[in-house]
């Protein structure tokens, strides 16, 4: 079966359209899909309506689905993605996800891939979701820009990322946090292949070696830098849609939706197989 998808942006997102649940199972499609992935970032199945189980299935296709903690579903491998705090234990800490991230750069290998299909969504406009490339990002930067940051790494933590949104934790708060590891990541993700990429986002705090003032001002401007409107590809979701990005070269951010909004995404995540260096 040949499956050809249309890409989005120049730069990012491939979109496929006409396949439905069960036949996104499939040997062809998952090489067509990884193969998007590492050209482009992003995949997009427009009303997939793909069930829990099939989706599971097609992620065993493309990788290591992981088990998600807390995810809320009877399924282990799924994690519910909603702010209703009856329907999942993570519903308080959804409001940092708003924040450009990547998922899993407090584990030893961030995630290699996030599968995020919408179970419900709102018809207020809010809650679309945003990609920014930052393989793209690296690639445009200065070439003394590159050789600076060539050696740097940064901290990385769920509390940097939760102090985004929170600002003024509770001492309790702050201290749940902090039991989470912090990771130490370089700054610039080399791949074996020699694609490079910056790893930066909510969950760096600082940077190693720098006074906190001069390492935040750094992450900040690296971070403006990767989600200018030329690396970011902006998602608005139609219920049904499966949506996978490549998490090792993107960041990804929801748009705010509010702590009473209907929106429920399911998400499945693979590990990552090649360790940062
Ligand atoms: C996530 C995440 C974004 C969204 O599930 O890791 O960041 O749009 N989700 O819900
Ligand atoms: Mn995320």
């Amino acid at each position: 079966m040949g499956i050809t998808g249309t890409k989005i942006t120049p730069s990012t997102g491939t979109e496929f359209t006409g396949l439905k649940g069960r036949q996104l199972v499939d040997q062809d499609v998952a090489e067509a899909t990884l193969a998007a992935l590492e050209e482009t970032g992003v995949v997009v199945f427009r009303e997939a309506d793909i069930d829990d189980e099939d989706l599971i299935a097609f992620g065993r296709l493309l990788g290591n689905v992981l088990p998600l903690p807390m995810g809320g579903h009877k399924l282990k491998e799924i994690q519910r993605i909603t702010r209703d705090a009856s329907a999942s234990k993570l519903a308080a800490y959804r409001e940092a996800t708003f924040h450009w991230h990547i998922d899993g750069t407090t584990g030893e290998i961030p995630d290699k891939a996030t599968l995020l299909t919408a179970r419900q969504v709102t018809d207020d406009g809010e809650g679309d979701t945003e990609f920014a490339n930052t393989y793209a990002a690296y690639e445009a930067l200065p070439e003394e820009e590159k050789a600076q940051l060539a050696d740097l790494y940064a901290l990385h933590s769920f509390a940097a990322s939760q102090l985004v949104a929170i600002p003024n934790p509770s001492p309790e708060e702050r201290a749940l946090w902090d039991r989470n590891p912090t990771r130490k990541q370089p700054i610039v993700w080399t791949r074996g292949n020699g694609r490079k990429s910056l790893l930066v986002g909510s969950t760096a705090g600082e940077v190693v070696d720098l006074p906190a003032d001069e390492g935040r001002a750094l992450l900040d401007r690296l971070l403006a830098w990767a989600t200018q409107p030329q690396f970011v590809l902006r998602h608005r979701w139609t219920q049904g849609d499966l949506v996978i990005w490549d998490n090792t070269g993107l960041l990804h951010r929801a748009l705010p939706y509010g702590p009473s909004s209907t929106r429920l995404m399911h998400r499945a995540s693979l590990a990552g197989e090649e360790a940062v260096a």
